[in-house]
């Protein structure tokens, strides 16, 4: 295995190696364009901006994604986690985590950094982290292979990512438990900050509408799924239902095209079986810093239990009426036609 030798930077040191500038001028300029966008309500508990490349977002992230745009300068051996909010970014950034550090971090270890610190935490997202509350720091310094996150459609990724030829992995789930799986955390999210709940009805109108985080729903899948198709050696595309069906294969996917494939020996040792039952929601959500830690964020601090609420399939079928689902199925259904992706 060929990965970096170099210690893998914590949070204090992540910290001390970034070299955090701000630049209030800049984020300011962003949040007066976006504060111009139109804007309605939607699924969740802020208000949604309408992005110039179509999508859907509360402010802070959008202005987020925009410094990210401009500042971020991407190398080719970056590693880039994309979903949509609500497909299983937690636990893809488990797996990569583990598997992309397992020299210097053994799955079985008892220090293991998932130990103390969630997964939000070991690969940040842009938008909601890195670049918040007027920060603009210097990333140069972190070793390769350096691990995003992001929930910004293909479009508006930050343009030295589509240009450096770094590697994105992209995970989506079925849209009917993407909906039921972001009204439970919205829900939640609204309760924090003293809102009445949504119904079930208003949020399957509001992701319909295209008005869920980051949305619609299809565009942000499409638009992976096509440059997936375009470059397949840049773009991984997964699905929650086939990594639930079998975490290892997709694990030794992960490993082979991030170039750090698992050797005889390895495999020999259980290494793949160990990452997957670190990572698996039944280990990660009954870790103490799953169940009284906290992520920081540019929405405010996060409870990491936030993030584990049951990690099944179909639970929409708890949650939806049958109509409903086949609503969503038929929009599903036409966005998808020709495209060769199939969702339901
Ligand atoms: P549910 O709300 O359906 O349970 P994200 O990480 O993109 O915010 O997605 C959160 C969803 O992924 C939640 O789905 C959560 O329970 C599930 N999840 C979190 N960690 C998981 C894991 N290790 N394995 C499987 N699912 C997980």
């Amino acid at each position: 295995m060929s990965s970096s030798k170099q210690p893998i930077p914590l949070q204090d040191e992540q910290e001390a190696q970034t070299k955090t500038e701000t630049n209030p001028d800049l984020y300011q300029h962003f949040a007066s364009l976006v504060s111009s966008l139109p804007r309605s309500q939607g699924l969740s508990n802020n208000q949604f901006y309408r992005h110039d490349q179509g999508w859907n977002s509360s402010l802070v992230p959008m202005v987020g994604a925009m410094v990210a745009d401009v500042c971020f300068t991407a190398r080719p051996s970056d590693i880039v986690v994309a979903t949509m909010p609500k497909s299983g970014t937690t636990w893809l950034k488990s797996l990569l985590y583990a598997t992309v550090h397992r020299e210097q971090h053994p799955a079985e270890a008892a220090d293991h950094p998932f130990y103390s610190l969630g997964p939000h935490e070991c690969i940040k997202y842009f938008e909601f982290q890195i670049y918040s509350r007027n920060s603009v720091p210097n990333l140069k310094e972190l070793p390769d292979p350096r691990l995003f996150a992001t929930h910004v459609p293909f479009v508006s990724l930050p343009r030295t990512v589509a240009t450096s030829g770094c590697k994105i992995v992209y995970l989506c789930r079925d849209p009917k438990d993407t909906l039921v799986s972001m009204w439970h955390f919205s829900n939640k999210l609204r309760a924090r900050d003293g809102l009445e709940p949504l119904s079930v009805d208003a949020a399957v109108e509001f992701f319909c509408d295209g008005l869920s985080p980051c949305g619609p729903y299809w565009d942000h899948v499409l638009g992976y799924w096509q440059a997936h198709l375009a470059h397949p050696e840049r773009v991984l595309f997964l699905r929650y239902e086939e990594m639930q069906r079998d975490p290892a294969a997709h694990v030794r996917r992960l490993a082979e095209f991030v170039g750090l494939p698992f050797s005889a020996g390895e495999e020999e040792k259980g290494v793949v079986d160990a990452i997957v039952r670190l990572c698996s929601f039944e280990h990660m959500s009954r870790l103490e810093v799953t169940k009284g830690g906290k992520s920081d964020t540019a929405l405010g601090s996060m409870p990491n239990s936030l993030f584990f609420r049951q990690g099944t399939v179909r639970d929409w079928e708890n949650h939806l009426s049958p109509e409903a689902g086949r609503r969503i199925d038929a929009i599903t259904e036409a966005k998808f036609k020709g495209t060769g992706l199939c969702m339901i």
